[in-house]
């Protein structure tokens, strides 16, 4: 489906990506996992062709995407929906005219410009919405949501292109840990439900693992780890990391876990009463 190999992004002396290769066969859920500046960020672009490879090949349904250009390019980036950890979302504009900028590239500047969309697209729009827990903001500003709810705008704009991979470069970095919660939930639902592949850079190892079929671990711009969450094992994750002894799994762990823990309580408490 998806295979890159050798991908390399060298800016002047330094190698940000050194020769990656990976092979995605069927629908997945990938987290990429690696300490800052290890290229995560930089693999996620230049799969997108938000950035050009130095070096290297990106073939999907057997085309070299890192050739395209003009509208094969903009086709690509819409079939490989890219989302931001800050959601990258137009503050002031309601919820339903930014995931409607989803389907941009299929509509003139100007409709764009005076926000006319057909009204088969708002209803898909609303759709998504609904599906993601939050249509009844639709009318709301975008600024007025909050964190976990603008992400989830951000996930309803990538689904308007019906993307068939979608790269999300840190999700829930700025979130906190139910929205980080929540947020994942609904990548992994689109991933199980539709069957499209999420590859998502992740700074947790417990995240990586909760929620991903596959774990990349990228170190110094090559990828050291390709395998199962199961046989991410401290010692792997120590390598990954390049940590010394004294590396802690809670140095990389979000809250989730502590969140999970802290409902458990309290549902015992409750059930105690
Ligand atoms: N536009 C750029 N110009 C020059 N160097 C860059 C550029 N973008 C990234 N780099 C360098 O490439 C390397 C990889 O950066 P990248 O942002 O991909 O890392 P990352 O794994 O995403 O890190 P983080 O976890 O902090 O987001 C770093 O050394 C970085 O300084
Ligand atoms: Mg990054």
């Amino acid at each position: 489906m998806l295979h890159i190999k050798k991908l390399t992004k060298r800016f002047g002396e330094n190698v940000a990506v050194d020769s990656a290769t990976l092979e995605i066969d069927k629908p997945c859920m990938i987290g990429i996992i690696g300490r800052s500046g290890a290229g995560k960020s930089t693999l996620l672009r230049m799969i997108n062709r938000l950035t050009d490879a130095s070096d290297g090949e990106i073939l999907f349904g057997g085309r070299d995407v890192t050739k395209l250009k003009g509208r094969d390019k903009r086709a690509w980036q819409a079939d490989c929906a890219m989302i931001f950890q800050q959601f990258n979302l137009v503050p002031r504009m309601d919820v339903v005219s930014n995931v409607l900028h989803g389907t941009l590239n299929r509509h003139s500047t100007l409709a764009t410009m005076f926000n006319l969309f057909p009204i088969a697209d708002i209803h898909r729009a609303i759709d998504i919405l609904d599906r993601l827990g939050i249509a009844e903001h639709a009318p709301k500003r975008a600024e007025a949501l909050s964190g976990g709810q603008q992400q989830r705008v951000a996930i309803a704009r990538a689904l308007m292109q019906d993307p068939s991979i979608i790269l999300a470069d840190e999700p829930i970095a700025s979130l906190d840990p139910m929205n980080a919660q929540v947020v994942m939930q609904a990548l992994r639902r689109i991933h199980e439900e539709d069957g499209r592949t999420v590859i998502a850079n992740l700074h947790t190892l417990d995240t990586a693992r909760r929620y991903c079929d596959r774990v990349v671990g990228m170190r110094d711009g090559r990828i050291v780890f390709d395998g199962l969450p199961e046989q991410l094992t401290t010692g792997v994750a120590r390598e990954i990391y390049g940590a010394d002894a004294s590396f802690s799994e809670e140095a990389t762990s979000t809250e989730i876990e502590t969140l999970d823990a802290t409902q458990k309580a309290l549902m015992e408490a409750e059930a105690t009463i």
